[in-house]
């Protein structure tokens, strides 16, 4: 018999129809059913067909969800169907979980125990669904993160199943895992950027006020250094042809010495701050240094200051301003002289290349430098050496010429210990100095 197409209301309509059928067949009412004979059997077939392929669908669909479907009885929780997913999530054949209580797929006890409690507390509350995450266990004991989403169906308003369906989360939990991780790695790396940001705006702070400084120095020295001059021209020739008293004269030369350290300041001061139009040229590193040395020869050997030169082989040309890298080297070798002039000492000079970089190092064996001063040299006017003439203006102006060279000056010292100041320049990227 060719089986015919049916809607689901038809079906309905169907059913309600053989049901009346059946009830009038119970109850003896023949007459009623006279004369549908026919009809009833052909209908009875038709609907039975109608049935058979529903049912089939829904078995198809039943099977073709990925999650595992479990359905249990209750109370007992014993395992009453499920579909063929569970094979691929738990390693089981269906059958093998059929007639098993429903804890088998859980972890260990403590989860299934976690689960029993909730089950309990949403009955308790009327809530039909349960939603949870758990630890799973495989077949072959394999523990895998999964969630389940329980729902119960009730008979006279009392749960007779359970259907849980069960989804291996553990993509997910790796998924997860790694954007945690990566959120710490970029937590990490901000703060990092942060902190070289914001030393990197303290160097800029610090080199502003310099560049500020140096700007109002150089007017001072300017408007200075005439009438300082003119002091010192009639200073010494009062010396020279006044005929003073003994106590007189020592007056003069004692003016005389202090206006001296006064021309010496404006002329540092004049430096502190040059934005100067000289443009830098490969240069010799080793050729400067050895003329601030020649300049300074005389001095070292009175002071039985012994330069040792530890000089790269392969130092290239470094793209600088000559007289003022000069003046650099000077200042570090006058400093130097200074600190072991007592008692003589070793002057050694490294130079070496780094790659993008070189680095010259002067190392002195002289009383070196309390750690509460290291980060005092380098400020305008600082100076442990007022009583000998000193300005406190040698290391600044240092500083600012190596850092508009686009370099950097590190020290290293402790007391008793000697002190190293090593200059970095870059060898790239020549610009207006
Ligand atoms: N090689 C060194 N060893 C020990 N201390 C040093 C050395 N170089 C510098 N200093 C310290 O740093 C201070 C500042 O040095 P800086 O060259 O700027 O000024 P100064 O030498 O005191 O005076 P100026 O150079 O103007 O004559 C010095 O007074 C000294 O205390
Ligand atoms: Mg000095």
């Amino acid at each position: 018999m060719k089986e015919q197409e049916i809607s689901y209301q038809e079906l309905q309509a169907e059913l309600a129809e053989v049901k009346a059928v059946i009830t009038a067949l119970r109850r003896g009412e023949v007459d009623a059913i006279i004369g549908k004979d026919n009809v009833l059997v052909v209908r009875l077939i038709e609907v039975e067909a109608a049935l058979r392929r529903e049912k089939d669908f829904l078995q198809k669909l039943y099977n073709a969800i990925a999650d595992a479907i479990i359905t249990v009885k209750l109370p007992g929780r014993i395992i009453e169907q499920v579909n063929n997913s569970v094979e691929r999530i738990f390693g089981y054949k269906p059958e093998e979980f059929l007639g098993k209580g429903g804890e088998i797929i859980y972890a260990n006890r403590e989860e299934y125990l976690r689960i029993s409690e909730k089950i309990k507390d949403a009955l308790e509350q009327g809530i039909d669904i349960v939603y949870s995450e758990h630890y799973f266990r495989k077949k072959n004991g394999d523990i895998f993160p999964g969630d389940i989403t329980i729902s119960f169906i009730k008979e006279n308003n009392r749960p007779v199943r359970a259907i849980g369906v069960v989804r291996d989360i553990t993509e997910r939990k790796r998924d997860e895992e790694e954007l945690q991780r990566y959120r710490g790695q970029l937590e990490e790396l901000v703060e990092e950027r942060t902190a070289e940001l914001k030393a990197a705006n303290e160097q800029l702070l610090h080199a502003e006020k310099l560049a500020i400084l140096g700007g109002l120095a150089a007017s001072i020295a300017h408007e200075f250094r005439s009438p300082v001059f003119g002091i010192q021209m009639v200073l010494q020739e009062i010396k020279e042809k006044a005929s003073l008293k003994k106590s007189e004269q020592k007056l003069i030369s004692l003016a005389i010495n202090e206006n001296h350290r006064m021309s010496k300041m404006l002329l540092n001061l004049k430096d502190l701050y040059r934005p100067s139009t000289d443009t830098s040229a490969p240069s010799d590193i080793h050729q400067i240094i050895e003329e601030a040395l020649e300049i300074y020869r005389k001095k070292l050997q009175i002071s039985k200051v012994k330069v040792v030169k530890n000089f790269a082989e392969n130092m290239p040309k470094v793209p600088i301003v000559a007289d003022h890298i000069k003046q650099v080297f000077l200042n570090f070798i006058i400093n130097a002289e200074e600190e072991m002039s007592a008692s003589g000492g070793f002057l050694t000079i490294q130079t070496r290349v780094l790659g993008e970089k070189v680095q010259i190092s002067l190392r002195d064996t002289g009383h070196g430098i309390a750690k509460d001063k290291l980060n005092k040299i380098f400020e305008p006017f600082f100076t442990t050496k007022l009583s000998k003439g000193g300005t406190g203006l040698g290391l600044a102006v240092s500083y600012g010429i190596i850092k508009n060279h686009g370099g950097n000056i590190l020290v290293e010292s402790a007391p008793n210990a000697g002190s190293i100041f090593t200059v970095e320049l870059p060898v790239t990227g020549a610009k207006e100095i």
